[in-house]
């Protein structure tokens, strides 16, 4: 698989958050995250893709939500550099399929800086919360989005949905403060990792604007279709066509 090439101890990071993640996710964002996928997971499917790849899918809830939304004639793919994360996705596969579902979802572990697919193999691609990692503070920001390009088809969508600097002053100032000083220790201590999370608030943070992402998404190939601003602007959902 290909080389890692994150700034950022990243994978160890969420290697070692892995069995806390999901349940600090519900705690962050008072359990609208599960919402925000579900809406992401609309987004994707709207053009009826066939083929769909969970970039960065971590614990694979985004996956699940896909697969539950449209059935068994999609084939869907997670993936993610951390096996640990992969695990928990694994596990919580099985115990759908042991309530009766069948889940379409393939999970491969890599790095999105060389994935093993095929030119323009995928009709859409989702990303959820995953995008930040790969391009804030890091070196191989254009590779990674340049790779995301290459394995979705010519007018296939990209979906973002990701943590966002809000617009109003206001909300920012609130934003700022919850992310400077509630994330990185409630996190850190429900996680046992204070620096994965500080990271995490840090990289919120000092993240992007809808507009600013919306930009970048331009100069790297894509047209944005349609975007939203959730949470009072502090989460993004974005929809871009690959040009
Ligand atoms: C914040 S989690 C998001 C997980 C999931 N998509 C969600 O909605 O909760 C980010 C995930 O991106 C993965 N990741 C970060 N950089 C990566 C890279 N370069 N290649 C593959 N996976 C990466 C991490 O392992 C982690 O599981």
């Amino acid at each position: 698989m290909g080389k890692e090439a994150s700034d950022f101890p990243l994978k160890d990071f969420y290697s070692d958050i892995h069995s806390t993640y999901d349940r600090v996710n519900r705690v962050f964002t008072f359990g609208r995250d599960v919402h925000w996928r579900k809406m992401a997971a609309q987004w994707c499917l709207q053009p009826a893709p066939r083929k769909v790849l969970d970039l960065c899918t971590g614990t694979g809830d985004f996956a699940f939500e896909v697969a539950e939304q449209a059935g068994e004639h999609v084939e869907i793919t997670g993936y993610d550099f951390s096996d640990e994360m992969l695990k928990e996705a694994r596990i919580k596969q099985q115990h759908l399929e042991r309530g009766g579902k069948g889940i379409p979802v393939t999970f491969i572990r890599g790095d999105v800086h060389q994935m093993p697919f095929d030119d323009e193999y995928f009709d859409a691609i989702g990303i959820t919360f995953g995008l930040r990692n790969l391009v804030y503070e890091n070196s191989a920001a254009g590779r990674h989005l340049e790779e995301i390009r290459r394995v979705l088809r010519r007018g296939g969508q990209l979906t973002v949905l990701e943590s966002s600097n809000p617009s109003s002053r206001i909300w920012r100032f609130f934003n700022t403060l919850y992310l400077r000083l509630i994330l990185p220790y409630l996190g850190g201590a429900l996680s046992g990792n204070f620096k994965a999370y500080r990271y995490l608030a840090t990289s919120s943070r000092n993240y992007y604007s809808l507009k600013e992402m919306g930009a970048l998404l331009e100069e790297a190939g894509f047209r944005v279709n349609d975007s939203r601003a959730l949470f009072l602007g502090s989460v993004m959902l974005i929809a871009a066509v690959r040009k």
